[in-house]
């Protein structure tokens, strides 16, 4: 129970490394918010931890990130709720692949909307509470596709490249108030995610969403006079 007291936002939280992320931490004692779009799938994550473990408080609070209103809405909802959050994890995003001259705008735009805008503005909505604190953990899921690019994923590749640099400028700026950011670029994980990228056969020798969350949390539980800045997540044997 080592995150006991500690609350955690968890975006995404209703399918694949959220849904791992949040469980995971629900285990170490964290309260915790969890959001996406599905809130059936939302509360189904919620039952699930708290029947593993019924002392905990725990919020769901369905948003679409697409829409900064209910960004507002979730930061809002979330400090009135718990009066603080001490971890944001900013993990929801979504893929869409294909060669680079055929990705039609409007993919394109959402793309930049869940990957880039949506952590920016939940960022910038908690942000403030945390520097009054003086501390608080600033957590993004980027990609090895954020830092290589990847064949047919040129602008997944772009908006996680996108994400990175505003997480390091954030931590550049928010160091000195005892704020730790912390990026994570997984590779290939069995997931739903971009259609099933992690699906099939191959879903037992690529990265499982419980790796990324038991190295998501080793990250979190260092020394909080140390960071790790950022993670590059492969499976040992593919
Ligand atoms: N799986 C991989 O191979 C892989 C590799 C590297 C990095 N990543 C990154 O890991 C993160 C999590 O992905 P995953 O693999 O766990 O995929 P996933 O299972 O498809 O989960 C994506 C999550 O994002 C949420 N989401 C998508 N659009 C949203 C919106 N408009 N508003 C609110 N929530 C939204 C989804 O919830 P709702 O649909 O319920 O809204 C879902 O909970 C992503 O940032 C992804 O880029 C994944």
């Amino acid at each position: 129970m080592r995150l006991r007291g500690q609350v955690c936002l968890v975006t995404g939280a209703s399918s694949g490394i959220g849904r791992a992320l949040a469980q995971r931490f629900a285990h170490e004692g964290a309260d915790l918010i969890l959001t996406a779009r599905r809130r059936h799938l939302l509360e189904e994550v919620a039952r699930e931890i708290q029947h593993s473990r019924p002392e905990g408080r725990l919020l769901v609070l369905p948003a679409d990130l697409r829409r900064p209103e209910d960004i507002d809405s979730l930061a809002r909802e979330s400090l009135a709720a718990f009066g603080r959050v001490d971890i944001v994890i900013n993990n929801a995003g979504i893929g869409y692949f294909a060669p680079a001259t055929e990705l039609a705008l409007e993919p394109v735009e959402e793309l930049w909307q869940v990957n880039v805008r949506a952590p920016m503005l939940l960022t910038r909505a908690l942000l403030p509470s945390m520097i009054e604190r003086r501390s608080g953990t600033l957590l993004y899921v980027a990609s090895l596709a954020g830092k290589y690019g990847v064949k047919e994923g040129s602008v997944y590749a772009a908006t996680k490249f996108a994400l990175r640099g505003f997480a390091w400028s954030v931590f550049q700026e928010v160091r000195q108030h005892n704020i730790r950011v912390i990026v994570l670029c997984p590779g290939s994980t069995a997931t739903p995610f971009g259609g099933g990228v992690g699906s099939g056969s191959r879903s037992e020798r690529i990265l499982q969403p419980e790796d990324v969350a038991d190295i998501a949390l080793a990250a979190v539980l260092l020394p909080p006079t140390a960071t790790v800045s950022e993670l590059e997540l492969r499976p040992t044997n593919p």
